[in-house]
């Protein structure tokens, strides 16, 4: 008996420091072989930590000093992605610990990737804090799901809905710009205005809930995104995560847990409105489409409440956080572009005066338009798009096995010379004067600021009509000019930011 078990010890032993190093050691070594016979080159892996500790080098040299004037932040932001790109070509093969990812910035290899309809290359399978911040709701859900989901927010946030948010829109931005008056003639950090306004339209046009309510969540959601942000690159292993509990784990639950309770509140009482008879429907906001799909009797159809407050958290998150920063920027160019400023101006007075945006002037705003897709082109909050690939897979000229996951950086596409010229870097809303098309050459995938393909944006219409608004409104009020105290530090905390604000002196008109 004693034999047996020394035995059997000797056994595991010898079989799990060789599965280790078959798993962790050679597997790794094999594909980066296998990639680089095929060309795709990448920096070498390292056992365990992969490239994470040379990432998070870059990361750390280019992010604490604030960078000279110049809107080329990919370098900035993403100074790994921009070396290797430069030293090993279009596309590379890096690590994130032990797990292989193929960077691409080749347009047409990102046309089949992002176009791709039969699961091929689904979204990544997320874990910890990315789960419990977007759970499994539209932004990460695939197959039938996703379909289910995606219809219902197709319809909530087009045509007669999206029309029927504007009045909501307009008061969430004439409360923000009553504060401002306080401001005239002085200096105003408009970030923060910015993340309040955007939490207040999302809250008000896709939950029917209140200012105080968001920003309850925005705040809860926002706690998560930096645990997020401070971990990306932690590497953890074999499963141990439940055995090594962090004090950012115990504070992710707890966040968790709040985020749960303050979104089943909004729930519980839109249902006990239509209960008590106060209303006669959930609504034609998005939430409410999700409540009459949960007490829908068709068990096929139906949601559950744990499937609702998924919903929720991810669309509050993929709305407001990009919003705000969208318009964060663009201040900051129309600051710093005035003659554009002036521009824009004066297409706002030509179709509205001083009256308030309507539908029909929104859509015709053309130079504001175009001023928008540029600060998106160059400021683009989304700074990668990830997928991974499924299944054995033919790619361009390469062929890749399975669980290689996918990461496109919109920056890359967006300051690429041959597509853009060689003044990429500058800002010329002009180049967009004659539409997307026009203005990428028929390249679909050259401008990425919304996505590409069947996974585009949703809130696509939503976002650049808030954004249209709030201009407009700003402009029909206020002269702007750069603070001397801004400092020029983009940032990342999921999506691009301006590190320490946006300082504007407010001239009224
Ligand atoms: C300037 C503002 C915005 C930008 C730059 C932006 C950018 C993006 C991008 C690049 C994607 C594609 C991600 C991928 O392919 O993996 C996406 C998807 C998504 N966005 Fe936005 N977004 C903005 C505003 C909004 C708003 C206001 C909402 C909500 C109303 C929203 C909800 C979503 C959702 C739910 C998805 C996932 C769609 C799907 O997978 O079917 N976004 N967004």
């Amino acid at each position: 008996m004693v034999l047996l078990l020394a035995l059997y010890v000797s056994l595991l032993l010898l079989i799990i420091p060789s599965i280790i190093i078959y798993k962790l050691w050679w597997i790794p070594l094999h594909l980066q072989r296998v990639m680089e016979s095929q060309g795709m080159r990448g920096p070498s892996y390292k056992f365990l930590h992969g490239n994470t500790k040379e990432i998070v080098k870059m990361k750390q040299q280019t992010s604490t000093t604030a960078m000279d004037f110049s809107h080329d932040i990919f370098p900035i932001i993403q100074p790994h992605f921009y070396s290797w790109t430069k030293l090993y070509g279009d596309n590379f093969l890096h690590w994130i610990g032990t797990q292989p990812e193929i960077v691409v910035t080749e347009p047409e290899l990102i046309k089949e990737i992002l176009s791709n309809r039969d699961g091929t290359y689904p979204k990544r399978k997320v874990k910890g804090y990315f789960k419990q911040l977007l759970g499994n709701g539209l932004v990460l859900a695939e197959g039938e799901k996703w379909l289910r989901l995606r219809k219902l927010a197709n319809h909530a946030f087009h045509g007669d809905c999206l029309k029927d948010m504007i009045p909501a829109v307009i008061s969430c931005v004439e409360t923000m710009l009553e504060k401002w008056r306080n401001h005239e003639g002085q200096e105003i950090e408009v970030c923060n205005e910015f993340r309040l306004l955007t939490s207040e339209v999302i809250s008000r046009t896709a939950f029917g809930s209140s200012y105080l309510e968001g920003r309850k969540i925005f705040d809860l959601l926002l706690k998560l995104a930096v645990l997020i942000n401070r971990n990306m690159l932690n590497i953890r292993f074999f499963g141990f995560e439940k055995f090594t509990r962090t004090q950012d784990d115990i504070e992710a639950d707890k966040i968790e847990q709040l985020l749960h309770d303050s979104i089943m509140k909004i729930v519980k009482r839109k249902q006990d409105e239509v209960r008590k008879g106060r209303a006669d429907s959930f609504g034609n906001d998005f939430l409410g489409s999700l409540l009459k799909v949960h007490h829908d009797t068709d068990p096929k159809t139906q949601i559950s409440a744990a499937e609702i407050i998924d919903e929720c958290k991810g669309l509050y998150f993929a709305g407001q956080e990009t919003t705000y920063s969208l318009l964060s920027w663009t201040i900051l160019l129309l600051a710093i572009y005035t003659d554009w400023q002036d521009k824009a101006r004066q297409e706002v007075f030509q179709l509205f005066g001083q009256e308030n945006p309507n539908s029909e002037g929104i859509a015709r705003l053309k130079t504001v338009n175009m001023i928008l897709y540029e600060s998106l082109r160059l400021y683009s909050p989304i700074i990668v798009i990830t997928r991974r690939i499924s299944r054995r897979v033919k790619l361009g000229k390469y062929e890749f096995p399975a669980n290689v996951n996918v990461a496109i950086p919109p920056l890359a596409l967006h300051r690429n010379p041959d597509i853009w010229g060689q003044d990429a870097h500058l800002f010329k809303p002009e180049r967009f004067s004659e539409g997307l098309a026009k203005a990428t050459n028929g390249n679909a995938t050259a401008f990425l600021g919304f996505g590409f393909g069947p996974r585009t944006c949703v809130g696509l219409n939503l976002a650049i009509h808030e954004a249209k608004i709030a201009l407009s409104m700003i402009l029909q009020r206020y002269k702007f000019t750069l603070s001397p105290d801004y400092v020029h530090s983009p940032f990342i905390i999921l999506t691009a930011q301006p590190q320490r604000g946006v300082q504007i002196v407010l001239h009224p008109l």
